[in-house]
């Protein structure tokens, strides 16, 4: 596969994308033993940055991978990602595996962690996809019982994310008795009578950092928002529903399962803390906040 990031960073090398080569015997493509991060970098900051490594360290702890790197190490491989691209938009991606070793689902003794990165432009969802919000279906959450770790192993999410695309859809909203966990590669907040709501944090939702950005922009700006269940019958009632991730900011889901959600456009309150985050996003290029 012919790549267009010009280089990453593997096992302590900056290589050309086409030339890195990790061993068959990977851990992370035999058994999807590791573990990930999406950073956004705004301006050329690597935003949230002290939010993402703890993420990382909490997920390499909770497999038992020791952090092959110190916090100054992730950042000077982030920086150095960075440079190539300059102050545009990118997204960070890291990952750590287990290593190379002969399979065995015990661990090895002694392997290397596997430590890879790159940066690649950031793509927003267009300015038509926020003004109108996409389409949503709902489906069974039929993941592990720590989605709180973000593994590499995401076959559940690959799967389902799959299925609302080829419904024409752009997410899966997952439910777990007859509770909203969140969505295959996002989570969700709704909002009800001027009170935003998203799932509190458990094993069974990553803590997304954008997530907690919304909800802690709400509380700023004196506005109601719960972290709490959520139920299915919740959701079908919203006014708005919304997914956040690095990726997608806040997108409005007007749509679920072939049903308007409240009217069937975005709502004020998605343009209002839509709006909150644009400006907090300009005061972090500015420098004005961390
Ligand atoms: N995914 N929940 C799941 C299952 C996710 O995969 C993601 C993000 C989120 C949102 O987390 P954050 O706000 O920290 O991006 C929630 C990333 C972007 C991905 O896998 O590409």
């Amino acid at each position: 596969m012919k790549q267009k990031i010009s280089r990453v960073y593997l096992n302590g090398d900056y290589v050309d994308a086409n030339e890195a080569k990790v061993s068959a015997f990977d851990r992370g493509f035999i058994f999807g033993d590791g573990v990930y991060e999406v950073i956004p970098v705004y301006g050329g900051r690597p935003f949230r940055l002290p939010q993402h490594l703890s993420r990382l360290k909490a997920s390499l702890a909770a497999i038992m991978i020791a952090n092959p790197l110190t916090d100054a190490q992730w950042t000077g491989i982030i920086d150095e990602l960075v440079q190539d691209a300059g102050k545009t938009d990118q997204a960070i991606y890291l990952q750590v595996t287990r290593g190379a070793a002969p399979r065995d689902h015990a661990f090895p003794a002694d392997t290397e962690p596997t430590v890879f990165a790159y940066s690649k432009p950031m793509t927003y969802p267009g300015p038509a996809e926020i003004e109108n919000g996409v389409g949503a279906i709902t489906t069974a959450d039929i993941r592990w019982r720590r989605c709180d770790i973000k593994a590499i192993a995401l076959l559940a999410n690959v799967v389902l994310r799959q299925q609302a695309i080829a419904q024409g859809k752009a997410e899966a909203i997952l439910v777990h008795d007859g509770h909203i966990t969140e969505g295959a590669a996002s989570n969700i907040f709704i909002v009800k009578d001027n009170v935003i709501y998203t799932a509190a944090k458990s094993e069974q939702i990553l803590p997304g950092i954008t997530r907690d950005l919304v909800v802690e922009l709400a509380q700023q700006n004196d506005i109601d928002c719960r972290e709490m269940s959520i139920t299915e019958q919740q959701l079908r009632d919203a006014d708005e529903v919304w997914l956040t991730s690095s990726m997608k900011e806040i997108l409005p889901i007007v749509e679920i399962d072939g049903i308007r959600v409240g009217n069937g456009k975005r709502g004020p309150m998605h343009q209002r803390v839509f709006e909150l985050l644009q400006a907090y996003k300009d005061d972090f290029r500015a420098g004005t906040v961390d």
